[in-house]
């Protein structure tokens, strides 16, 4: 079977990759699975630039079909914080209930309606060649007044689905995996992977 790594070292967003994905053609491993992988520093500006940075350099130092992901959460009235900085939002020990509290205590006083935020998911495919493209997927919703539910990770608690008046935290996976930001950017990389096993040809 064919190898893919994905190239994340956060244990959830790894198990939701593997679970949207499950009936891909492809045996995913981690950088868990990996004997030394190279220290990847998030710099970018962009999910984008964070997907390809990881991306390309696992693929160029382990040879193999690599995809990197890099997600968040924008705040439309915090002018889209946390953003590219979502995990350590408060602080290096990438604390999600911390996060959580920060984003609530920097909305305390806003209304519901002025509390729009959405999702975002980079996710970019490299090989030894280089970059095979980079896509992103987009959930909307808002930022509810208190956190609620424990299913999902990072700020789901607080991610309000105004269809279903939940969040994402009381909606759990099913529904999630149906409409979250990963979801849309994993089917566009379906895509791109179709068109790289074209491209591949035969032997
Ligand atoms: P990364 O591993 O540097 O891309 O950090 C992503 C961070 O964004 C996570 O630690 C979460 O705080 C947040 N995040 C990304 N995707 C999700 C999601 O699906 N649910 C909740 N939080 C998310």
């Amino acid at each position: 079977m064919k190898q893919l790594i994905v190239a994340t070292a956060n244990k959830k967003k790894l198990q939701e990759i593997k679970e949207i994905m499950a009936d891909l053609d492809y045996r995913i491993i981690s950088l868990a699975d990996l004997d030394s992988v190279p220290r990847i520093i998030e710099n970018g500006k962009t999910f984008k630039a964070n997907a390809v940075k990881k991306a390309m350099t696992i693929a160029r130092a382990t040879g193999l079909l690599t995809m990197g992901e890099d997600s968040g959460l924008c705040v439309n009235a915090l002018g889209g914080k946390p953003g590219v900085y979502s995990a350590r939002f408060s602080g290096k020990d990438k604390n999600d209930e911390k996060n959580n509290q920060k984003v609530l205590n920097l909305l305390s006083g806003v209304p519901l309606k002025k509390r729009r935020a959405h999702y975002c998911c980079a996710v970019a495919l490299a090989d030894t060649n280089g970059l095979v493209g980079v896509v992103e997927g987009k959930c909307f919703g808002l930022i509810a007044a208190e956190p609620a539910g424990n299913a999902g990770f990072g700020y789901d608690p607080l991610f309000l689905i105004p269809k279903y008046n939940k969040t994402f935290g009381q909606l759990g996976v099913q529904i999630k995996h149906r409409m979250s930001h990963r979801f849309k950017a994993l089917e566009k990389t379906r895509k791109l992977l179709e068109k790289y096993i074209e491209k591949q040809g035969c032997p």
